[in-house]
């Protein structure tokens, strides 16, 4: 499969699906990784593994939809199968979403559907929970909104600060989000009819 990353700033979630793919356990290969930032550090990281790089300065935009329009064709360029949101801080249009339904997922440091938007795990500590996360899902009109189609969950401890907790969920998106570029490179997972489904099971 030919897989398009889109991030916005470190790209350690990039890495790791670099790293996955480098060592052959995801049925594909990153063809591309686009940025909205041209000082995004991910995009270093993908000059080292020798993918090609774009930078699409939102900035450089009159409107979201041009934005869009110029990103779908960008991403079309690259001819993907999957295209992947590692940390990507932009909110899309529908029309945009509806274009790569089905082949698009994102990764949200929350146990969705609980705290979407930004600052989930201040929020989290805030309300005194003692379970946090992160999901994997298909991207669709609704931000964040999307089929889960895989989470993980750590505790939240006491004495947690949002660095600390911040830290203990990257670690789990490192882990299910190769795994889920995977399941989506190889046919496993599909979205069908709104719904996530796993060799045809609904997940
Ligand atoms: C991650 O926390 C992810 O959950 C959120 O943005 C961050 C991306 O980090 N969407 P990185 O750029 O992959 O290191």
């Amino acid at each position: 499969a030919r897989i398009v990353v889109l991030i916005s700033g470190s790209g350690s979630n990039l890495q790791t699906i670099l790293d996955h793919a480098n060592d052959g356990k995801i049925d594909g290969d990153v063809v591309g990784v686009i940025s909205n930032r041209s000082e995004a550090f991910g995009l270093e990281r993908a000059a080292e593994s020798g993918v090609p790089t774009k930078v699409l300065d939102h900035t450089m935009f009159s409107s979201r939809d041009d934005y869009d329009e110029s990103l779908a064709g960008l991403i079309d360029s690259f001819e993907p199968d999957v295209i992947v949101l590692a940390g990507f801080m932009r909110i899309l249009t529908p029309e945009f979403v509806r274009r790569f339904s089905g082949k698009m997922i994102n990764i949200h440091p929350s146990l969705l559907p609980k705290y979407t938007g930004l600052h989930t795990h201040r929020r989290a500590i805030e309300a005194g929970d003692d379970v946090h996360g992160c999901s994997v899902h298909f991207v669709t009109e609704e931000l964040d909104g999307g089929p889960v189609i895989l989470q993980a969950k750590v505790p939240i401890f006491e004495d947690d600060t949002e660095q600390l907790l911040q830290d203990r969920i990257l670690e789990q998106e490192h882990r299910i989000f190769p795994l889920t570029v995977q399941w989506l490179a190889s046919g496993r997972v599909k979205l069908v009819d709104g719904t996530a489904e796993m060799d045809g099971e609904r997940l």
